[in-house]
């Protein structure tokens, strides 16, 4: 079986190949600078993987047809994780790489009549989020997108948008949707990228920015431990049926007020009581003294919420295919443990 892996350098990608190459499953990624290919190889052997079955195919996303020099291997799957991460993008750049770079990847998997494992992310299944931003149907050309960049941000609204549109485009192909929820670290070492969103929320408690909790006591941010998705994904590569979108979830996740109290434990700092609703902090976050100070961008603020998941369609997956997802609490130890010893302090 070949594999083209897009986005393999970036947190997921890396202990995804690390799982793949581990058991001999031969991996190329899609690398626009292939040059890091022994960078990527010596990661992926530190995480446990045989970089030995790992090579670069150069392309970018952002390139017409992935600039792809020439015809590329015969490929068996392709998955999907490449994109650009991050709060406060120019929407033209968010679109260039997060849409139509996904069609790209989707006409690739077209031509070659492999399966597409496309990583999207958990609040495509957030219905009332959906449904704020104006999103009912499943024609991407009946919704306006300019309302939907508007009100979520680039990011998010780029990923939205190409799910829907990769979606609508490969209706009759081979694809499955994996949707994560806000990735934490490796369940056992804890291993977290610093770019990471749980990092900035970690890095901020331990700084003592983090003074009140964000949204009510039912709010939550849904988390998934690196090792997990990786597992998910390599599943949703192989599986004979798989369905068709698997939510990256645990539903086990604390709500976000013990959730950093089991963090500032490890930690050993103070963890915030009082509530602050939403909508006044991001309205206060407008003052870029405060969004400074509080290292919190408005944009983040969506991914907590207190919607609940339909995991109808999950978790006969998860069972069947014998994913277990590992206790939350050792998950957030962990990781709040990589943390400090990534800042100097013995674990
Ligand atoms: N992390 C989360 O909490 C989370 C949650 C839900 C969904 N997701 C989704 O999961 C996927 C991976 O997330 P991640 O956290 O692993 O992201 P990441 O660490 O930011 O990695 C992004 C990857 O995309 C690649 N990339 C960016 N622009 C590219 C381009 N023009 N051409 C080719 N490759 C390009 C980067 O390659 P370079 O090395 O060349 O920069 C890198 O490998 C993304 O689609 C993200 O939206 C993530």
């Amino acid at each position: 079986m070949t594999l083209l892996i897009t986005g393999a350098t970036g947190f997921i990608g890396r202990h995804l190949c690390a799982r793949l190459t581990a058991r001999r499953q031969p991996v190329l990624a899609l690398m626009r600078r292939p040059q890091a290919l022994e960078e990527l190889q010596a990661t992926v052997d530190r995480l446990g993987g045989n970089s030995h079955y790992l090579d670069a195919l150069p392309g970018d996303l952002n390139a017409p047809d992935l600039g792809l020099a020439g015809s590329p291997p015969s490929l068996d799957a392709v998955v999907h994780l490449g994109a650009r991460f991050g709060w406060r993008l120019p929407a033209e750049a968010a679109r260039r790489t997060n849409v139509s770079g996904s069609l790209a990847v989707a006409r690739l998997a077209r031509r070659q009549q492999c399966r597409l494992v496309f990583i999207s992310g958990f609040m495509l299944d957030n219905q009332r989020h959906l449904k704020r931003l104006g999103l009912n149907g499943e024609d991407p050309a009946t919704i306006d997108w300019q309302r939907v960049y508007r009100r979520a941000g680039a990011y998010e609204a780029s990923k939205i948008e190409a799910a829907i549109t990769v979606r609508w485009q490969l209706r009759n192909q081979d694809w499955v949707e994996v949707q994560p929820a806000t990735v934490a670290g490796h369940s056992r070492n804890g291993d977290l990228d610093p770019a990471q969103p749980l990092h900035a929320l970690i890095d901020n408690l331990a700084r003592g920015r983090l003074a009140m909790v964000p949204g009510g006591p039912e709010h939550w941010l849904p988390l998934i431990p690196v090792d997990t998705l990786a597992e998910i994904i390599d599943h949703a590569i192989q599986d004979p049926a798989p369905p068709r979108r698997i939510l990256g979830l645990d539903p086990d996740t604390p709500n976000l007020k013990p959730m950093l109290a089991l963090i500032a434990e490890t930690l050993g700092c103070r963890s915030p009581r009082l509530h602050l609703p939403i909508p006044l902090l991001a309205h206060l976050l407008r003052l870029p003294a405060l969004a400074r100070f509080a290292n919190t961008e408005p944009e983040a603020l969506h991914f907590i919420q207190p919607e609940r998941f339909d995991l109808s369609a999950t978790m006969p997956f998860l069972e069947r295919t014998g994913i277990r997802l590992p206790p939350m609490p050792r998950v957030l130890r962990a990781s709040a443990g990589h943390y400090l010893e990534s800042h100097g302090h013995a674990r």
